[in-house]
């Protein structure tokens, strides 16, 4: 299988004296994954993705996203990635307020330079596969938690990313709104969507991922490795141990 994501020995400090948030971090993620990264708070977990997502720069290592090496790339050549390659949903949804569902949603196809009519056909289109089209013109705090995690989720997949990213994305929400994102997350991965997913909760990584990176202090602690030929979840057993 193609490998999407290649990152190399990546060790980042947000400080040049301070501690390292992320240290001699190497994963491969490949074309259709759906991986979990789990581990303490405080462990480096949003550092390594916003380091996928390129949002931020390694101190050191290499980040190769779909062949293209992102961690040498300047502002414009991020943000040109960062608007077409990625899409990332958030714990708390960073859904604009004044703005409708509909119009949240567009707005990453417009600023990547989709005309507005055909945005607005993206946005109609995502909306109604994540069955929340009925609110497209409602204002995000009309919406319960669980939608609001929907139309950030159409709105992370209106450029056709290669990767979503999650950072805890059902962090905010009570367990049976939690599943069903999982669930959704599990259905966009079965129609060939990448991921990698950050949670706290196990059962999630365990029903929903097919892979389970562990990070301990900045590091992989462990790393259940490539998903069987199946792509079948890992085990509840192996998210425990
Ligand atoms: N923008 C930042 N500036 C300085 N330190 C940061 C910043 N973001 C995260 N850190 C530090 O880096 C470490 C890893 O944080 P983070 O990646 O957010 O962990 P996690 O997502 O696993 O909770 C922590 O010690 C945190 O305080
Ligand atoms: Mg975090």
């Amino acid at each position: 299988m193609d490998t999407l994501i290649h990152v190399s020995n990546v060790s980042k400090r947000y400080d040049s004296d301070g501690a390292f948030a992320v240290a001699d971090v190497s994963f491969d993620v490949r074309v259709g994954e759906a991986v979990a990264i789990m581990g303490p708070s405080g462990s480096g977990k949003s550092t390594i993705l916003n380091l996928v997502a390129g949002l931020d720069r390694p101190t050191s290592g290499t980040v190769t996203v779909a062949g293209q090496r992102i961690d040498s790339l300047g502002e414009t050549g991020l943000a040109k990635f960062r608007r077409r390659q990625v899409g990332m949903i958030f714990q708390f949804f960073n859904l604009l307020d004044d703005l409708t569902v509909a119009d949240n949603v567009m707005l990453p196809a417009q600023l990547a330079g989709l005309p507005k009519a055909r945005a607005r056909r993206q946005a109609d289109d995502l909306l109604e596969r994540l069955k929340i089209s009925n609110h497209r013109q409602a204002y995000p705090a009309r919406l319960s938690g669980g939608e609001r995690q929907r139309v950030a989720i159409a709105r992370a997949l209106v450029n056709s990313p290669d990767i979503l990213l999650a950072d805890e994305p059902t962090g905010a929400l009570d367990t049976a709104t939690g599943e069903e994102i999982g669930r959704l997350l599990r259905e966009l991965n079965g129609s060939g969507q990448t991921m990698i997913m950050v949670t706290h909760n196990p059962e999630l990584a365990a029903r929903y991922a097919n892979r389970l990176i562990t990070i301990s202090d900045g590091k992989v602690a462990a790393d259940s490795g490539a998903p069987s030929a199946e792509g079948s979840p890992v085990s509840s057993a192996a998210v425990r141990s």
